[in-house]
Parts: structure tokens; sequence; C-alpha cells
């Protein structure tokens, strides 16, 4: 039994090769300078989406909720070359923030910043994606998905965080607050999709990694 979740999580993040210089820097200034900084990816999950990009060879990203550009920039590295990355979010007031990361990152030319409200944002979209991470508020992950899954090319992947939502998934009482609500919705519908070859990880606070597939199979 794991009794030291937090050794453990460090011991993780050493021998995943722990952050470099700008991961570190925007992680302990997101820590220093922004509220609910306990929102960014962090270097095991960062970790897995670059992998994750890279296994995929993914040349276009959709990430949806930017907020300090953490994960936007683990994804861009992992993205195939001459590649690009769409992120939206809706707070304008960590625009520059995150920006001054992705110039940091040598990635600002590949990273393409909107702000404005997704739901808005992503029906004007018309290009396709190799991978989309959904990872804004949780309230709204169903529309996310309804409006995202048919920008997701065949085999793309689909990468959702939070879903286990601190455990409150498993507690029917647990249930009544907008954002569990909307992360247990979003979960109902994601077992009823065939199309969707998935797997429910429980690292950090579960992260759910799918593949669309051309042909449907049996879960
Ligand atoms: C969990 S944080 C994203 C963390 C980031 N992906 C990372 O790993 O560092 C969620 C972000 O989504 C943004 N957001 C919430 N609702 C949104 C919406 N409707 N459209 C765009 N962004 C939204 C929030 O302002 C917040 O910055």
């Amino acid at each position: 039994m794991i009794d030291n979740f937090d050794a453990i999580y460090d011991y993780c993040t050493t021998h995943s090769g722990g952050e470099d210089a700008v991961l570190a820097r925007l992680n302990r200034e997101t820590h220093a300078k922004v509220l609910y900084a306990r929102m960014i990816s962090g270097p095991v999950q960062g970790k897995l989406l670059q992998m994750l990009a890279s296994l995929s060879g993914a040349r276009r990203i959709l990430e949806i909720g930017t907020f300090t550009g953490y994960s936007a920039i683990c994804l861009a590295r992992g993205m195939a070359q001459g590649g690009e990355l769409h992120t939206i979010e809706k707070n304008p007031e960590i625009e520059d923030f995150a920006h001054r990361f992705f110039i940091e990152a040598n990635l600002s030319d590949r990273i393409i910043q909107h702000i404005g409200d997704a739901l808005e944002i992503i029906p004007s979209m018309t290009e396709k994606f190799d991978l989309i991470f959904i990872d804004a508020d949780k309230e709204h992950y169903p529309e996310y998905l309804d409006l995202s899954l048919p920008l997701l090319n065949d085999g793309g992947l689909l990468i959702a965080d939070n879903v286990l939502w601190d455990g409150k998934v498993l507690d029917p009482e647990k249930h009544r607050d907008k954002e569990t609500q909307g992360i247990v919705q979003f979960n109902a519908k994601i077992l009823k999709m065939n199309e969707l070859e998935r797997i429910f990880l429980p690292i950090r606070d579960g992260l759910l990694v799918c593949r669309k597939s051309i042909e449907r199979f049996e879960s």
C-alpha cells in the first residue's frame, strides 16, 4: 500500500527525467503569481502528454484550456516537425504570461493562442486535428466532447484531464455540483462510444486517453 503519495510522485518525477529549466520556471512562477496554480498539469502528466503526442505523430493539436501554458508546451514538444498547436483560454489575464513561456520554449511560432470561450471558438474551426486535449471547465466537458470529436481525424487521440475529479465520480452523493455532474456525464458518454478505444489512467486526477477508430469495436 502506498502511504506517502507525495514522495512517490516526487520519485516518479525524478525518474521521468524531471523538468527542464523553462517548465520548472513556469511551474514556480505559476505557483507564485497565479490563482488556482494546482490546475497545472505538472511534470509527470506533462511528460506523458509529450510522449502521447510524439508516439501518435500528431501534426495538429487542439487544447481546450491553456491556463499558464504548461501542457501546451509539453504537447507541442511532442508534436511532429512543422506541426501547430491551437490552444483556447477564456481568461485574457493569463494570455501574456503563457505567451512569454511559449517564447522561452522557442515554440511561439507553433503555438496559436485563441482567447475567448471555447464553446464559441470550437464551432468556428474547420480544419481537423490529430490530437485534442480537453482541460477547461468541468461543467462543459460533455459539450467539448460533442463539439470537438467531429474535428478529430480518424486514428487521432482524444485526451481529457480530471476524469476522476478528486474521486467524486465514485459517490452519487457528491454529484450535486455542476462540475462533478459535467465529468460524470462526460464519462457516461465516453462509455457508450464504441468508436473510441480508450483507457482511464488513474494518474493525478484521472487522465482519459481515447483513440478514434474508423472501425467500430466492442469494448
Ligand atoms: C485546468 S486549467 C488548464 C490547465 C492547463 N491545460 C495545464 O495543464 O497547465 C483550465 C483552464 O481552462 C480555462 N477555461 C475555463 N472555461 C473555459 C472556456 N469556456 N473556454 C476556454 N477556456 C476555459 C480556465 O480559465 C483555466 O485557465
